[in-house]
């Protein structure tokens, strides 16, 4: 694996110490690269509504958007799993938005890792295309 995609994942795992979940302990970091080889990284947000939570991922892309940064390359994820952490269905469809062909690291603290493209993990997605 290139060294980019190694940095993204340390900087996933440095968000995720920062993860909020009083509720369910499950700490999740995610970090996001930009095309201009900016990264901006996230962790999830409990919430005592607990519908209120957010994901890491999201975080991330939230951040980036909100800093005005919206190509993409890849997003990492990872948390304390037994297999790579995969995005849950939401994550998806919002990283989806912004690119099929952003690449998805998925990792957890043993160093396993798997990558796959974001079409691959939400085929025949509904997306912008279909609005326009
Ligand atoms: N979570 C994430 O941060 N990302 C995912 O893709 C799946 C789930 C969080 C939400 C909640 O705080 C905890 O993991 C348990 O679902």
């Amino acid at each position: 694996m290139n060294e980019k995609y190694k940095k993204l994942i340390g900087e996933a795992e440095q968000a995720r110490k920062k993860a909020y979940t009083p509720y369910s302990k499950f700490k999740v970091g995610a970090a996001i690269l930009t095309s201009e080889g900016r990264i901006f990284s996230g962790c999830n947000i409990e919430n005592a509504s607990f519908g209120l939570t957010i994901c890491a991922e999201r975080v991330a892309v939230f951040k980036a958007i909100s800093e005005g940064f919206k190509k993409f390359e890849a997003i990492a994820i990872i948390a304390d799993t037994i297999r790579p952490c995969y995005p849950c269905g939401a994550c998806r469809q919002v990283i989806l938005e912004f690119g099929e062909d952003i690449t998805l690291i998925m990792a957890n603290l043993k160093g396993d890792i798997k990558i796959n493209k974001i079409k691959e993990l939400l085929p025949e997605a509904f997306n912008k295309n279909d609005l326009l």
